[in-house]
């Protein structure tokens, strides 16, 4: 499914003493089956961009428009939005119900339900015959993420995002998330994955969103995006460290593309620069 905004600026208490403009003519086509990544420092816009594409907010003017939906006269009910903090998703008096709760507005017949639920569960890694009747507030904060993404995958999204899913997850947790963003997408969902880790951005999208000001500030392969380092700086975001010693590498006289993002792009770099036999150079 594909999403086009179209001028988009949102503002919240407009007019109020306390407005603020959080998106500002926003222009952006994220096509079916892109997997992107959207970064910017705090107060950026992201979560605002989130509401918006998920259709729970109205822009303050311009247009958010779904096509290839397979629910056309609902098309935002194919969107599925992981929300920045699982406090403001859960409130379900059990895994269950939280997960059930979707699918239920989805229609799906009461006696189907536990066949979903235990299929979302089983996606995220919980073990459904352990979490069925706990509460999901008595979880630990890596099982509410899991829950919250259950929760939204019970819903079997064509387009779905998820707003800074690993913060405040361990390495392994994160590295977890990673897969799963990356499957989604093989699995041929659009996926939108918000987060303020550019070394994730960098080894999982294939194109990289950065906002500023409630502005789209750059937006192409992560490549492009992250050898841009002053404008980065310039949002207060500093590219991957692999980017980094690349860059840092071909400062000091080494002349090598300064195109690798990932460890292993920068591994690739630097060995194949080593077998050239150009290293001698000291500039
Ligand atoms: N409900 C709200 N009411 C008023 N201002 C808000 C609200 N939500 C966000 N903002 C403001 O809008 C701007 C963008 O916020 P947000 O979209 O949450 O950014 P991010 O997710 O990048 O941190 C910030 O200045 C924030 O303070
Ligand atoms: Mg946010």
């Amino acid at each position: 499914m594909k999403i086009t905004l179209q001028h988009v600026d949102h503002i919240y208490q407009e007019g109020g003493v306390s407005e603020t403009a959080a998106l500002r003519d926003v222009d952006l086509t994220i096509d079916d089956g892109e997997l992107v990544a959207v970064i910017g420092h705090g107060g950026s816009g992201k979560s605002t961009l989130a509401l918006l594409m998920a259709g729970l907010y109205q822009p303050s003017s311009g247009t958010v428009e779904l096509t290839g939906s397979k629910d056309p006269e609902h098309p935002f009910r194919s969107v599925g939005l992981v929300f920045q903090y699982p406090e403001q998703q859960l409130f379900g008096e059990s895994v269950f119900e939280e997960v059930a709760f979707g699918a239920r507005n989805q229609g799906t017949a009461e006696d189907y339900l536990p066949v979903k639920v235990r299929e979302a569960l089983e996606q995220v890694g919980l073990d459904p015959d352990v979490m069925w009747y706990r509460s999901p507030f008595s979880l630990s904060g890596g099982q509410k993420r899991r829950v919250c993404i259950a929760g939204v995958l019970v819903m079997d999204p064509q387009l779905i995002i998820l707003d800074e899913p690993t913060a405040g997850l361990d390495e392994g947790g994160r590295k977890w998330i990673a897969q799963l963003v990356r499957r989604l997408n093989e699995e041929g969902r659009t996926v939108v994955w918000i987060t303020h880790n550019m070394a994730e951005a960098a080894e999982v999208a294939r194109r990289v969103i950065v906002l500023k000001g409630g502005r789209v500030l750059l937006d192409g392969p992560p490549q492009q995006v992250f050898s841009e380092e002053e404008t980065l700086m310039s949002a207060h975001l500093t590219p991957p460290p692999a980017a980094r010693l690349v860059r840092e590498l071909q400062r000091r006289g080494w002349d090598i593309e300064a195109s690798a993002v990932t460890v292993e792009g920068a591994a690739e770099e630097i060995l194949s620069h080593l077998a050239s036999g150009k290293e001698g150079g000291h500039a």
